[in-house]
């Protein structure tokens, strides 16, 4: 047993997410972290609300609520949707929390007491009409490359083109809509990212077991030449630099604490460090349940710090988009922390408990809606709450993680969902449980009978669940979420397999013996079913293990010869069928949700939707 810490990325506050945001971290995640707790593992799954930023503000402004209302509104409502779908989260926190807030300011003063962090003059965009500096997004104007008019600060949607806000032309404040904009330097803080470069090249060829998809998009970043980048911001959401109580760089300086009033952290900058802050409030929370006020820096700090966190394996899971930030720019962050430069400007050991860097990271592609892109602002696509008004969430999960864009992006279609529920789920897991539970229950006096011995139909099946137990055990360790699926289908295919060839209807008319090996078998591949699929489908896992009477306790991940797991229920202990476990999706079905959340997107659609 050893202690395994994952964390997903955390979804900005703003709205209800999609299921290509789901089946991107979140989902995978939770599907790995019950595998190691099934395995047996100590783990400590996390994940927050994304909250900084002027995009929360934005989104604010436009409810109508103060920032702080919005993220106490949004935070509360996907909760709550990642609950309904089972997201066993051991803690989900919010970035604006007060223990991510001094975590981000105490990193900051230390980066900058070790000499990473330097002040530079910038030149910001200033709305004399709403009196505010207007970062990014606040700017709209025309796109100095293909003409569009109404392109962002921060990128063209139009030609996609990444802008600075004072590149627009006739630029104008998204919040009053006023041209009355001037240019003003303002002063901000900069990671010194570049010195880190080699540091950051070594440490990525050490990791060899990322993913191709991982290590090539943070090569890039590098090859391209390593930038420092901006780490404060004008806005007034998010975490407030406080450099007035920060101490002297190893040059000997303080920070220019009165020009750095009034700003925040950049949102990239404080959200990472909420890994950490998160497990400092799932700590303060368990206290709490102990009748302490708070928790020891200790109980967090051992999954973090060494040499307590040394034992630790860490694992992130996010799409593609976010694979820079985590493979650059929070671990500069964290190597910032753990050395200092000397007076001579050069690194040297800071001679603190080092934080710890991720260990394994797994990044996915899109997943889009045919041939575009899901659309949170044409709503296009299906949203996790909707979807849950028309299947349940296993259904989703299985389906989703069967068809993960894990090496390539893929697409979602109603028709594919269709074939893909009915053939997996209705026709191979629910039709097997249903049938040999029920054939049990009227001819075996809904016990699981003794009689017989294990002859060659099941000395082939041992075989070949031995040898697909291994490869799936091994697939879920190497985090290879399409063919764990496909593997824990084909298990249940050898289980159908299996009873056609035992066949304990016939059997029954000449060999009583016989069909009682086949139903004790089929019996107890059920429990061996419902504990393989508990990492995509935990409802279903239960329902099935609570027919024979079993409870959480059965959701060990199977280790044992098949010999004796196909053997393992007590001969004579008494089972219920369920009722039946997943219900057919028709055609008609397809057409009705089609008209509901859209189809087929025309090309323009695609292209320009976010
Ligand atoms: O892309 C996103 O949805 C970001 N909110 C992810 C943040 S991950 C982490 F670093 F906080
Ligand atoms: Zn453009």
């Amino acid at each position: 047993m050893s202690r395994i810490l994952i964390t997903s990325a955390l979804p900005y506050i703003n709205g209800v997410k999609h299921l290509g945001n789901l089946v991107g971290s979140m989902l995978p995640a939770d599907v790995h972290a019950r595998f190691r707790r099934m395995q047996g593992h100590d783990v400590l799954f996390l994940c927050a609300t994304d909250e900084s930023g002027s995009t929360t503000e934005i989104a604010a402004l436009q409810e109508g609520l103060s920032a702080e209302e919005f993220c106490a509104k949004w935070h509360d409502l996907q909760k709550g949707h990642y609950e309904r779908f089972a997201l066993s989260f051991d803690h989900f926190g919010r970035s604006s929390s007060a223990q991510n807030r001094k975590l981000t300011q105490a990193m900051a003063q230390t980066l900058w007491e070790h000499g990473f962090l330097e002040e530079r003059s910038t030149k910001q965009v200033y709305s004399r009409a709403d009196k505010r500096f207007l970062p990014d997004r606040f700017v709209i104007g025309t796109c100095p490359h293909c003409g569009y008019e109404n392109a962002r600060g921060d990128q063209c949607e139009n030609c996609t083109r990444v802008l600075d806000p004072p590149d627009l032309i006739n630029p104008r404040s998204a919040i009053s809509g006023s041209t009355d904009l001037e240019i003003r330097e303002s002063v901000h803080l900069f990671l010194r990212q570049a010195m880190f470069a080699d540091k950051l090249r070594a440490w990525i060829g050490s990791k060899n077991d990322w993913p191709q998809l991982v290590t090539s998009i943070a090569l890039k970043w590098l090859d391209e030449g390593l930038q420092d980048r901006g780490i404060t911001r004008d806005v007034d959401w998010g975490v407030p630099v406080n450099a007035e109580h920060w101490g002297a760089n190893p040059e000997g300086r303080k920070p220019n604490a009165e020009a750095l009033k009034g700003k925040v952290f950049y949102v990239w900058f404080d959200a990472p460090i909420e890994y950490i802050g998160a497990t400092w409030e799932w700590a303060d929370a368990r206290a709490q349940k102990q009748n302490r006020p708070r928790a020891d820096n200790a109980d967090w700090e051992r999954w973090w710090r060494a040499p307590g966190a040394d034992d630790v394996t860490y694992v992130q899971f996010m799409g593609k988009d976010n694979v820079p930030f985590h493979t650059v720019g929070f671990p500069v962050t964290l190597f910032g922390l753990n050395e200092r430069l000397d007076a001579a400007g050069k690194f040297t050991n800071a001679n603190e408990p080092k934080w710890k860097l991720v260990d394994r990271l797994k990044g996915f592609n899109w997943l889009n809606y045919y041939g575009g892109k899901f659309s949170t602002s044409q709503k296009r696509g299906v949203f996790v709450d909707t979807a849950l008004e028309i299947q349940p969430a296993d259904v989703w999960r299985w389906r989703l993680m069967a068809n993960a864009p894990e090496g390539a992006d893929s697409a979602f279609t109603w028709e594919d969902f269709q074939t893909g529920v009915n053939s997996d789920l209705a026709n191979v897991l629910g039709n097997f449980v249903n049938r040999i539970t029920r054939f049990g229950a009227a001819r075996f006096d809904a016990k699981v009978p003794a009689g017989g011995a294990p002859g060659a139909a099941e000395e082939k099946l041992f075989t070949e669940i031995d040898q697909r137990l291994a490869a799936l055990t091994a697939f879920h360790e190497q985090m290879e979420f399409r063919k764990a699926a496909a593997e824990t289908r084909a298990l249940w295919v050898a289980g159908n397999e299996y009873l056609q060839v035992a066949a304990p209807w016939t059997a029954i008319k000449t060999d009583l013996d016989a069909a009682a090996v086949g139903v004790r078998t089929g019996l107890n591949l059920c429990v061996l079913f419902a504990r393989i699929a508990a990492p995509f489908m935990p409802a279903t896992a239960g329902t099935i293990l609570a027919a024979f009477g079993l409870g959480a306790e059965a959701l060990a991940w199977p280790n044992r010869p098949a010999r004796e797991i196909l053997d393992a229920l007590a001969h004579g202990k008494p089972f219920t069928p369920p009722d039946v476990l997943f219900k057919k999706i028709e055609d008609s079905d397809v057409s009705v949700w089609k008209e509901r959340f859209g189809g087929e997107a025309s090309q323009a659609e695609a292209e320009h939707a976010t």
